[in-house]
């Protein structure tokens, strides 16, 4: 079995479906802070088996026990909470995205957006 920690955001639900297609049984640990519990009735219509769900925080230990208590865990997947250097966080400061691979930002977020708006409205081509 293994545990997925915010496995109904957006990566942790992909690697659900792909993990439950691999024959894995699978246990989501997730507080909904950034998602909505009916991504786990969508996962059972595409896993074809309901991941068994448990709403709440990795950040109390007491519960991680609890899970590790009651679930036979081989390994965990692990993507809650958001960290550093995430997507959204580069393109709101790519300081550290410099510092660590030398990325250097050549456009600031409002060319970015004028260029995406110019996208849309040629029909995206
Ligand atoms: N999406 C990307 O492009 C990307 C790229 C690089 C790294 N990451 C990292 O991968 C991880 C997952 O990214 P995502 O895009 O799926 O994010 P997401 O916000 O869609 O998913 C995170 C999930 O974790 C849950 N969560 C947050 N804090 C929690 C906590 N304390 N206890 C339990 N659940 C908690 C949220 O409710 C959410 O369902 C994050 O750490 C993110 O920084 C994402």
């Amino acid at each position: 079995m293994i545990l997925v920690t915010g496995g109904t955001g957006y990566l942790g639900s992909h690697t659900c479906v792909a993990l439950a297609q691999a024959g894995h049984d699978i246990v989501i640990v997730d507080n909904l802070s950034n998602s909505r519990v009916r991504v786990i009735d969508r996962l059972e219509s595409l896993c074809g088996k309901r991941p068994q769900f448990i709403h709440g925080d990795i950040r109390d230990a007491a519960l991680l026990d609890r899970i590790f208590a009651d679930h036979p865990i081989q390994a965990v997947v692990h993507f809650a909470p958001r960290r550093p250097g995430d997507i959204a966080q580069c393109w709101a400061d790519p300081t550290l995205a410099r510092q660590l691979l030398g990325w250097k930002a050549t456009r600031g977020l409002d060319a970015m957006c004028a260029d995406a708006w110019r996208w849309q409205l040629s029909g995206g081509a």
